[in-house]
């Protein structure tokens, strides 16, 4: 059996991830803290429920498996947090990230795929954003993923660490066969927040802010299906075990939609009315965020099949009404 590692294969992306693995012939080992993950997410290999922070059971897991490559996605990601708890993010993203890459080159698993993000980009004005752009973030969030990619560059270096590092726009849809979805608790993503006011789980969804430099005043963003993302991660693995070397891919559509439009896509998908009220804006967020990079395409192959609005709603709806995790 050809085992990866996938550090946070019980969350959202993780959990998409293992299934993507599996049908490519692999055996995903999720390692997951079960902090923001769920055990029933974890279905398509074994989970070993251990912390980043403890190098002894990661230790354990890569002496028991011998993985060929670590899938990292274990990560603190919420951008308003992050403004407020700042030494959260830097603990547990940041060094939890250096004690699994430690625990990595001395078991000599030596290809790493990075799940990183745009927000490494932050402001840049009216730009569509590729992978040569500076990297400012402006969230702490951000900040700790771009530390995150320095330490993959420096450990390279001296150790020979492959890596490919993928940097997400916004990710959102769920396995068309409703297998797994997205479920956080709390939640603060758009869609699935949006889901929830649109069945009347919870009050109306609150617009973060509508005087933004855009044409409708609400902030823009690109929005990938993660069944696509995870597509791009096989590549990813593939690309490393080929030998090619360390790379860097934007992962996102090429096409920006403001949070009106989000929701105008919502109402048309679903046929029920969002309900919605307009608030101040969410610290830490940028503008504009969409990807202008075609490079995954032309390097890796990749080809997004599902990354519309209409699809990403659809799929996301139908998890919505069947699915959820429980404790
Ligand atoms: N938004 C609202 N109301 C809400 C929630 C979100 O108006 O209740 C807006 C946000 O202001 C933002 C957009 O919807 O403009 C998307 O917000 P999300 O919270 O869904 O996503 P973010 O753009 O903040 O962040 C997400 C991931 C990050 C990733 C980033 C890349 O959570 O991990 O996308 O853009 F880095």
């Amino acid at each position: 059996m050809t085992h990866v590692l996938v550090t946070g294969g019980a969350g959202y992306i993780g959990s998409h991830a293992c299934k993507a693995l599996r049908s490519a012939g692999y055996t995903p080992v999720t390692y997951d803290n079960l902090v923001t993950g769920w055990e029933d997410a974890v279905k398509f290999g074994p989970l070993e429920q251990g912390d980043l922070q403890d190098r002894a059971c990661l230790d354990e897991v890569f002496e028991r498996y011998s993985p060929i490559a670590v899938m990292h996605f274990a990560a603190l990601s919420q951008v308003g947090e992050s403004m407020q708890d700042p030494g959260r993010y830097w603990h547990n993203n940041v060094v939890g990230s250096l004690v699994l890459i430690e625990a990595a080159v001395e078991a000599e698993c030596q290809n790493f795929v990075f799940s990183s993000t745009c927000a490494t980009y932050g402001e840049h004005d009216n730009v569509l954003l590729d992978e040569d752009c500076p990297q400012m973030p402006i969230n702490a969030y951000g900040a700790s993923k771009r530390a995150i990619e320095d330490i993959l560059e420096n450990f390279s270096a001296s150790h020979g660490l492959n890596h490919v590092i993928f940097r997400y726009f916004n990710v959102a849809g769920a396995d068309p066969e409703a297998e797994i979805g997205e479920f956080h608790q709390p939640e603060t993503h758009l869609v699935p927040l949006m889901l929830d006011a649109i069945d009347g789980k919870r009050d109306a969804l609150t617009i973060f802010g509508t005087d933004y430099d855009t044409p409708d005043g609400t902030c823009i963003r690109d929005y990938v299906h993660v069944m696509d993302l995870v597509d791009a991660h096989i590549l990813g693995l593939k690309w490393l075990e080929n030998g090619k070397g360390n790379r860097i891919f934007n992962l996102g559509s090429g096409t920006g939609f403001s949070v009106r439009e989000v929701i105008e896509h919502s109402r048309a998908v679903t046929n029920r009315v969002v309900p919605f009220t307009e608030g101040p804006r969410r610290p830490g967020d940028c503008t504009k965020l969409v990807s202008g990079s075609v490079r995954a395409d032309r390097e890796l192959g990749w080809k997004p099949s599902r990354s519309t609005l209409e699809m990403m709603i659809a799929d996301a709806w139908r998890w919505h009404q069947n699915g959820h995790y429980d404790r």
